[in-house]
C-alpha cells in the first residue's frame, strides 16, 4: 500500500508508533521499524541529551530502517534541555521527528536544515492548520478516544477526520482508537494517509514493560479509561485504577481550587513505577478507548501484517463485493 505518508518517510506500511513515555524506548521503535513501520523513540524518556544520543544508537544497532524520536513540549516551570535534545536528533542523524504538546516552531529552523521531516500531533483542526503554516511536513491528528491527551474540545475521530482533510493540504495521518485492518481502512475513507498507534502498540511481545501492563490492556473494555486533570486543563486518557479514583475524589472535593501540586502523588513519576515495576496502581498512566479491541499481546511483526492484511481484504472483498452486486 502507497499512500502519502509511507511516500514521505520511507516505510513500507502506512503504520506510525507514537512515542509514548517510558515504553518508547529502542526495542519498541526497532520493532516497529523492522516490520515495516514507522517506530519512534520517545526523547523525554532518557534522562539526558547524552541518554537520548545512546539510544538513538542503539536503535540504530537493531534496524537499518527509518525510525523516528517523539519530542514531548509540555507545561514546565523547569524544562528540560531541547536545544540538546534536538543535537542529540541532528547529530545522530535521524530523519524524522514526532512533535507533540506545544506549538513546535522555535525547533523547525533546526531540524529542517539538517533535512529531518517534521510530524507534528494536535487533537484539533486549528492546531493542524497552525502547524501546516509554520511548515510542518505532515500532521498526526489525535481524537477523543485517544490515549494519553486528548486536548479540551472532545471531538472524536469520526468528526475531525474528515474535517482535518477539508482543511488540511499536508498529509495526515489518523491517531486515536487505531487497532486493526479496519481501523486503518476507515482513517483512509475519511482521508487520512496512514494511521498512529499509542495503546495497541504497548501490548505486544517487544514493547519493553511490564508483562501486568500488557495483560491490563487485554482486560481492560471501552470503559475503563478516566479523564483526569480537567480542571488544570491539561486533560489525560488514562486507565482507570485505585490511583485514579483517588485522583478524581480530589478533583470533585477541590474543584476549581486544585493545583499541581494537590495531585503530585498521582501523576508525579508515576511512569517508571507502572511500566517498569509493574505496580498498575502507582497513579494516573495513558491508555486509550481502543483497549476494548485489543484482545492479544502479538507481536509486532504478527500485528502489522495482520493489520495490512485485514484492510486489504476489506478493501478487495468486501467493498469491492458491495460494488460489483450493484
Ligand atoms: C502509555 C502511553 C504513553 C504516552 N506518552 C506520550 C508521550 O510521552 N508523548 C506523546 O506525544 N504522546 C504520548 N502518548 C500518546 C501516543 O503517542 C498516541 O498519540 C496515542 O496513544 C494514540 O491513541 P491510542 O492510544 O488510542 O492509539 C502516550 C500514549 C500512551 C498509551
Amino acid at each position: 500500500m502507497k499512500t502519502q505518508i509511507t511516500e514521505l518517510f520511507g516505510i513500507e506500511h502506512p503504520i506510525i508508533q507514537g512515542g509514548m513515555h517510558y515504553v518508547g524506548f529502542a526495542e519498541l521503535a526497532a520493532a516497529v521499524s523492522n516490520a515495516g513501520g514507522l517506530g519512534i523513540i520517545t526523547a523525554l524518556t532518557q534522562p539526558s541529551p547524552d541518554a537520548l544520543a545512546r539510544e538513538i544508537g542503539r536503535c540504530r544497532e537493531m534496524t537499518d530502517k527509518p525510525f523516528g524520536v517523539n519530542l514531548t513540549f509540555l507545561p514546565s516551570r523547569n524544562p528540560p534541555d531541547y536545544a540538546g535534545y534536538v543535537r542529540a536528533i541532528v547529530d545522530g542523524g535521524v530523519r524524522i521527528v514526532e512533535t507533540a504538546g506545544n506549538n513546535p516552531q522555535q525547533w523547525l529552523p533546526a531540524l529542517h536544515e539538517a533535512g529531518i521531516r517534521v510530524i507534528h500531533k494536535c487533537t484539533s483542526v486549528r492546531h493542524a492548520l497552525k502547524a501546516e503554516s509554520i511548515g510542518c511536513d505532515a500532521v498526526s491528528v489525535d481524537g477523543f478516544e485517544c490515549g494519553g491527551h486528548p486536548g479540551e474540545d472532545d471531538v472524536p475521530n469520526f468528526i475531525l477526520l474528515p474535517r482535518a482533510a477539508d482543511e488540511l493540504r499536508v498529509p495526515f495521518v489518523a491517531s486515536g482508537g487505531m487497532a486493526d485492518g479496519r481501523s486503518l481502512v476507515a482513517a483512509l475513507a475519511m482521508g487520512a494517509a496512514g494511521i498512529n498507534m499509542g495503546t495497541r502498540f504497548v501490548a505486544t511481545e517487544e514493547a519493553p514493560v511490564h508483562r501486568k501492563v500488557k495483560q491490563a490492556i487485554v482486560a481492560a473494555t471501552e470503559l475503563d479509561t478516566r479523564l483526569v486533570m480537567r480542571p488544570l486543563r491539561n486533560t489525560e486518557r488514562v486507565l482507570n485504577n485505585a490511583g485514579v479514583e483517588r485522583l478524581l475524589e480530589k478533583e470533585r472535593r477541590l474543584g476549581a481550587d486544585i493545583t499541581f501540586s494537590d495531585i503530585v502523588e498521582e501523576v508525579g513519576g508515576v511512569y517508571p513505577r507502572v511500566m517498569q515495576d509493574g505496580n498498575l496502581d502507582a497513579g494516573a498512566w495513558s491508555c486509550g478507548m481502543v483497549a476494548g479491541l485489543i484482545q492479544d499481546i502479538p507481536r509486532i511483526g504478527d500485528l502489522i501484517d495482520r493489520i495490512m492484511r485485514q484492510a486489504e481484504e476489506i478493501v478487495a472483498t468486501r467493498l469491492q463485493g458491495m460494488l460489483s452486486r450493484g
